[in-house]
């Protein structure tokens, strides 16, 4: 059954259970077939309420940053595979506690934490100890988006191959590289020609690959056939253990943003429709990357004829609005308008800017009753504030 919408507080992310369901077996089924661990990435899925749903299927996940471990540790009761572009040294010792795997963005960070990386894992036991990799840069990106290509020249993120000694420098077991945004497993294909070119003597060396993020295998027509053909040849070919580390593909498609309308007026004969949501403070992606949120039951382009609105957020942000959106019906106060996939990169991103509240989270459940998980008022305003 769809999301009764009339259930829904507004405004509110729902997560759709079912769906996300549906995606977790998809890559599930990707990582039996292809004999790797796929992992999920906090930075773009962090809703922790969701946590035991993906525990059943995805063995691991990957943070950036302390708090995204700490998540990590305390709901899915594991350690996290761990990459920052830098450590800070006031906190490594607790990183390395609470990780699995650790990943250096640049030679002079392992050289600067090695020491203290083997006095750790000379004070514990086999199992606890912690595994290193390097990020490497393999110069070949399909990102049409300098703000998402990591290989934009001068780029900061991972080690190109002149830095990197003739083999793998001795404590350091894994290389990990991150170079895909939404893409599917051509650019994949693409993607490991040009790292095995520079890198191909040092992947022999390695225990593991991690090869990133923006796999994004739960797009329709996706191949994962090719995806699991491709990652079966490069894990034989250097007996190495891969893993792949999507956030996108978890959420994707797995639930909406529910708002609603508080005004509508005429802007120099522009129809404009006020919500009791923001772009800029609740979607910054539709205005970063940039790109048009899709609304369900609207038309996602202007249509002669029909009811057409500029959609406005609430905050006094000159640029937070989005459109033109045509409907059915004119928009009137207290109309619904459902943003559709807005999970992955969304309640990570927000912010209270303007004081405008968080939109609740709540989940749309496989027997069709919604939960309402959280809501948020002036506290989580004053919070981060002082
Ligand atoms: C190092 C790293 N791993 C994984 C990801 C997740 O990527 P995506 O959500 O596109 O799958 C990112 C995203 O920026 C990343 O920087």
């Amino acid at each position: 059954m769809a999301i009764d919408f009339q259930q829904i507080p507004s405004p509110c992310y729902v997560l759709e259970e079912a769906k996300l369901r549906r995606n977790l077996e998809l890559i599930n089924s990707v990582q039996q077939r292809a004999g790797i661990q796929i992992i999920v990435a906090l930075k773009g899925f962090s809703m922790f309420s969701a946590f035991p749903l993906v525990r059943e299927y995805l063995p691991g996940a990957t943070a950036s940053s302390l708090n995204e471990i700490k998540l990590i540790n305390e709901y899915m009761g594991i350690p996290a595979h761990t990459y920052m572009p830098a450590y800070q040294s006031h906190e490594f010792e607790e990183v390395l506690s609470r990780s699995s795997h650790l990943t250096f963005n640049s030679m002079n960070q392992w050289e600067k934490y090695k020491e203290r990386l083997a006095a750790y894992n000379a004070s514990v036991d086999s199992e606890n100890q912690v595994s290193c990799g390097i990020r490497v840069n393999p110069q070949y990106s399909e990102v049409a988006t300098d703000m998402y290509n990591p290989c934009v020249p001068g780029s900061r993120l991972g080690v190109t191959r002149d830095k990197l000694p003739a083999s793998l420098p001795e404590g350091l077991e894994g290389i990990h590289f991150h170079t895909l945004c939404e893409n599917d497993s051509y650019t994949l294909e693409r993607t490991l020609e040009a790292l095995e070119a520079r890198f191909g003597e040092l992947l022999h060396q390695a225990k593991w690959v991690n090869m990133g993020g923006g796999h994004l295998m739960t797009r329709e027509g996706y191949n994962t056939d090719h995806l699991v053909d491709l990652l079966i040849r490069f894990r034989e070919k250097y007996n190495v253990e891969v893993i792949l580390e999507p956030g996108s593909a978890i959420g994707w498609q797995t639930g909406v943003l529910v708002s609603s309308v508080l005004d509508v007026l005429d802007s120099q004969g522009i129809p404009v429709a006020i919500l009791d949501t923001s772009f800029a403070a609740h979607m910054p992606d539709t205005l970063e990357m940039p790109y048009k949120p899709r609304i369900i039951g609207a038309y996602h382009e202007p249509v002669a004829g029909k009811p057409t609105y500029r959609l406005g957020g609430m905050t006094c942000l000159a640029g937070d609005f989005m459109g033109d959106y045509s409907f059915d019906e004119p928009l009137t106060e207290g109309d619904l308008v459902v943003f559709d996939d807005m999970i992955h990169y969304t309640m990570v991103k927000t912010t209270t800017f303007n004081g405008v509240n968080l939109p609740s989270i709540g989940i749309w459940k496989e027997d069709n009753t919604f939960r309402l998980v959280r809501s948020y008022g002036y506290e989580s305003f004053k919070d981060r504030l002082s």
